[in-house]
């Protein structure tokens, strides 16, 4: 469903949007803070949303999600600059648009898959583009229409999982970015993808790698197994999270041309974070040279980073 069809949450005051999709962010003001209802893409959204348990591990991450924007929202509503991680977000962006910033470029038709509260949908509105965002977690949603008020593109929301992604035409860039972890079936969230970019159109695409997290300072006790032989961090009813090795990565990607793959996140949010002290976007860079290209420390990647191209 579209911002077009969102109604109030509650007794929350919404005004309906009266035009068609995509909405002028500049246009947005209106709706500044306000929460409102659409109809999900998986009907399965409502009662998780509601605080019901999930009916499957991959969502409870959901589960964790409102838990954590129940108890914590200052670290979930991390675009506000006074969230204690609003720095680290930010310069872990700045990881990614290194790596991928050659192919965002000015009025793109973007689809952001599981954008969150908008961390790349910010950039992109610096290029004046349309990004249509996709998400399961409608608190999450909420914050990403305000925080593109005023911005120089245009949006669209639709609450909803990849796997369920409806048909919203075909897009020159399609972002993915911290996602894939989570998804219950990623063929078919790959092949929603493969649809709905256009040919040449590119992916952004970076996941959570399957060894440097069981050294960083989130581990979860009695994540061994997972370690040792799953791959898969579970913590019942907050986090459940699939992790690639490149092999993985190129296995799932095999309909695309893979233009390049590079190891990141040593030491933000990686096994060598307390190492690093409080580095500059420069100095960080420089240090994630130094680990990846370090024989013992280079296995020891929290993510991977790719840029794809739809044959
Ligand atoms: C770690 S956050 C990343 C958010 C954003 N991409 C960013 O980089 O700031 C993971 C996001 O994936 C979303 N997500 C989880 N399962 C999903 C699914 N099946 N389809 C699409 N998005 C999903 C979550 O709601 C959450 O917003």
């Amino acid at each position: 469903m579209s911002l077009e069809f969102a109604s109030p949450y509650y007794d929350h005051p919404f005004s309906p949007f009266t035009s068609t999709p995509p909405y002028l962010c500049q246009d947005l003001e209106p709706w500044l803070g306000c929460p409102f209802w659409m109809e999900p893409t998986d009907p399965r959204l409502i009662d998780i949303h509601n605080g019901e348990p999930a009916p499957t591990p991959p969502l409870e991450n959901l589960e964790g999600m409102i838990h954590y924007w129940q108890e914590n929202p200052e670290w979930m509503d991390f675009l506000n600059p006074n969230s204690p991680v609003h720095e680290d977000k930010l310069l872990e962006r700045g990881l990614y648009l290194d790596f991928w910033g050659e192919y965002i470029q000015s009025n793109q038709r973007v689809l952001d898959i599981g954008g969150g509260v908008g961390r790349l949908a910010q950039v992109f509105w610096e290029y004046e583009s349309e990004v249509q965002i996709v998400d399961p977690d409608l608190r999450s949603l909420w914050r990403n229409l305000t925080y593109s008020v005023g911005k120089k593109g245009s949006i669209d929301l639709h609450w909803g999982t990849i796997e369920t992604l409806p048909d919203l035409g075909l897009f020159d860039l399609i972002v993915a970015c911290e996602v894939f972890n989570y998804i219950e079936n990623p063929t078919i969230g790959i092949s929603n993808i493969h649809r709905s970019l256009k040919t040449d159109g590119i992916l952004l695409f970076s996941v959570e790698a399957r060894w440097g997290w069981a050294m960083s300072s989130d581990v979860p006790p009695d994540s061994l197994d997972a370690f040792l032989e799953t791959g898969i961090v579970h913590v019942p009813h907050d986090r459940w999270i699939r992790t690639f090795t490149e092999k993985s990565i190129r296995t799932l990607l095999s309909d695309f041309e893979i233009i390049k793959i590079q190891p990141s996140h040593y030491s933000l949010s990686g096994p060598f974070e307390l190492m690093i002290g409080e580095p500059n976007i420069k100095e960080l860079l420089k240090t994630e040279d130094k680990l990846r290209n370090h024989p013992i420390s280079n296995k020891l990647n929290r993510a991977w980073m790719v840029v794809a191209r739809k044959r």
